[in-house]
């Protein structure tokens, strides 16, 4: 055991001092032979390595086991961030933009059923998807890289973005199909006087 410790050290020691060694360009034939310097920060290095004690039985598979899982959440998230561009809800803002009391979108017949229309309350862009008495309002712009989703498509009792495919159940804005992650905001709406008002749900 006290051999196999003793090994390790030494390892440890080779590696750091090589280390240096390896990342130098080739040096001039004039200088090789010749001892060059270490580096305090490698000699420091050194030194507190050679005095770890090598790794306990049983802790090499579980240190594997450690960096294997590490890798894979590596992977997975730049996958997601840089192959699905899962990143950032885009619709982050939408509660501080919406109106906190009821805000009148026009007319209802204004809104044609079955077709998703573009309409603004103050500063949050909206689109209403009206079917029959009940009309759906959702954020605009898509929560997973701002496609409008007023030029989306209905499928199913859900929004689909023209952009990347997202699809947002109306009823609630849940993620019935990625590459969103964060639900669409979905505004609370009612039809009074023939008029659609909308507001920021559970305000007031
Ligand atoms: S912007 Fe990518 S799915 Fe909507």
């Amino acid at each position: 055991m006290k051999n196999g410790l003793g090994a390790a050290r030494r390892r440890h020691h080779a590696l750091l001092s090589q280390g240096p060694t390896a990342l130098r360009p080739a040096a001039p034939a004039a200088t090789e032979g010749r001892r060059r310097p270490r580096s305090p920060v490698t000699v420091g290095l050194t030194a507190t390595l050679a005095r770890l004690p090598g790794p306990a039985p049983g802790h090499t598979p579980l240190g594997l086991a450690g960096a294997t899982a590490v890798s894979a959440a590596a992977a997975l998230g730049g996958h997601l961030a840089y192959r699905q561009a899962a990143g950032p809800d885009r619709a982050a803002a939408v509660p501080r933009l919406a109106p906190a009391d009821w805000v009148s979108l026009g007319a209802v017949e204004d809104f044609p059923e079955g077709k998703p229309v573009r309409a603004t309350a103050g500063e949050l862009a909206v689109v209403v998807v009206r079917e029959g008495d009940r009309c759906h309002v959702l954020a605009e712009r898509c929560a997973h890289l701002s496609g409008r989703l007023s030029e989306g498509s209905l499928v199913e009792g859900c929004l689909r973005c023209p952009w990347h495919g997202s699809t947002f159940r109306l009823r609630d804005g849940e993620v019935v199909h990625g590459p969103a992650t964060a639900p669409q905001p979905v505004m609370e709406a009612r039809v009074l006087s023939g008029h659609l008002e909308i507001r920021l749900p559970a305000a007031g």
